[in-house]
C-alpha cells in the first residue's frame, strides 16, 4: 500500500465515496460527454481493439473503478467473464440493476478500492480495463505497475478517457477552446435545471484528485507501462464535450484535445534483459 500521505489518500477515497453515491443513480445522465454519438464511436472502437487483442471469448477481465458499467456492460454483452471493482455501493448497484439474467453467471462485482484490491487478489487477467479511473487516485503510477502485475502473458491493458495533461501548443486554439468550453457548458447547466438533475460538482474538492495538476500525462503513463515490459499498441488524444456536435467541432475544426486513451499489451514471452554497453 502506498502511504506517502496516509491521510490525504483515505480523504480521497472517503471523498469519492461521497460524491459516487450522489452521482450514482443518474451517473451517465449527468455525463453526456460519455454517452453522445461521438464518445460512443470512440468506445465502440476501444471494445473493439480490446476484443481482437484478446481473441477469444472465454477471457476474463477486470474493470477498475467500473462505476454504473459504461465499460462493463459492453465487454459483458460480448460474451466476456467480468469482474468490476468500485468503491462505491451505490454506483455498483446502478451496475447490478442493468445486468440481465442470462448474463449474472459471468458477472462479478466487488466493492473495494482498486489499490486494496489489485494488492490483496491474486488472479491474472487477459484483460485489465478502465474507464476515468486514474484522475480520481491519490497515486495512479503506483496502481499502473499493480495492473501490470495482474496481466496474463499476452495480456492487454486499456486506459480509457482520461483528462489529459499537456503542454499548450497554440494560445489561439486555446482561446477557442476555452470559449467553446464555455458556450456549451452554458447549454449543459441550462439543460440538466430543465430536467431537474442536480449536479454536485461543489463536493468535488479532493475527489478528482489528479484534475488539480492538470489531468493524467500520457507520457508518464507510457512510461510507467514501458518500464514493466508493456508494449503500447495505440494512444490516442482528443476532445470529448457534453455534446457530439460540439465534440465533432472541437476535433475537426480546432483539432483541440482534452482526453485521451491508451491500449497497451503485455508481450507473450518476457522481453530479454537490455544489454550493458
Ligand atoms: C468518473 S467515474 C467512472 C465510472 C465508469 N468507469 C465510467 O467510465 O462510467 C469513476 C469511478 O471510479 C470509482 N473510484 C474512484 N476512486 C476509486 C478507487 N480508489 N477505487 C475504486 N474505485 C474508485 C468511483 O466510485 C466511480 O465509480
Amino acid at each position: 500500500m502506498n502511504d506517502l500521505n496516509p491521510e490525504l489518500r483515505e480523504k480521497i477515497l472517503e471523498e469519492n465515496r461521497v460524491v459516487h453515491r450522489l452521482e450514482g443513480p443518474l451517473y451517465l445522465e449527468r455525463h453526456p460527454e460519455q454517452t453522445n454519438f461521438f464518445q460512443k464511436r470512440v468506445l465502440r472502437r476501444a471494445v473493439h481493439k480490446v476484443c481482437k487483442e484478446i481473441g477469444s471469448d472465454d477471457g476474463q477481465i477486470l474493470d477498475l473503478g467500473c462505476g454504473t458499467g459504461y465499460l462493463y456492460l459492453k465487454f459483458l454483452e460480448r460474451g466476456y467473464a467480468m469482474t468490476g471493482v468500485d468503491l462505491s455501493e451505490a454506483m455498483l448497484d446502478v451496475l447490478k440493476s442493468k445486468i440481465e439474467d442470462k448474463d449474472q453467471e459471468r458477472a462479478r462485482l466487488i466493492c473495494s478500492d482498486v489499490e486494496s484490491f489489485l494488492e490483496e487478489n491474486e488472479d491474472q487477467w487477459s484483460a485489465i480495463v478502465a474507464s476515468a479511473l486514474l484522475h480520481h487516485l491519490y497515486d495512479p503510477e503506483t496502481n499502473l505497475k499493480k495492473m501490470c502485475d495482474k496481466l496474463k502473458p499476452g495480456g492487454v491493458l486499456l486506459i480509457f478517457f482520461e483528462p489529459l495533461k499537456q503542454k499548450i501548443k497554440s494560445p489561439f486554439r486555446y482561446q477557442l477552446h476555452r470559449l467553446l468550453t464555455w458556450v456549451h457548458e452554458v447549454a449543459y447547466r441550462m439543460e440538466m435545471k430543465w430536467r431537474g438533475i442536480a449536479l454536485f460538482e461543489d463536493k468535488y474538492e479532493l475527489a478528482d484528485y489528479q484534475r488539480q495538476f492538470g489531468g493524467i500525462d500520457p507520457n508518464l503513463v507510457t512510461e510507467v507501462l514501458r518500464s514493466q515490459g508493456m508494449e503500447i499498441l495505440h494512444l490516442e488524444k482528443y476532445c470529448s464535450r457534453r455534446y457530439g456536435v460540439v465534440a465533432w467541432i472541437a476535433n475537426r475544426l480546432l483539432k483541440s484535445e482534452n482526453t485521451f486513451n491508451l491500449l497497451a499489451r503485455l508481450p507473450d514471452e518476457p522481453s530479454p534483459p537490455a544489454k550493458r554497453e
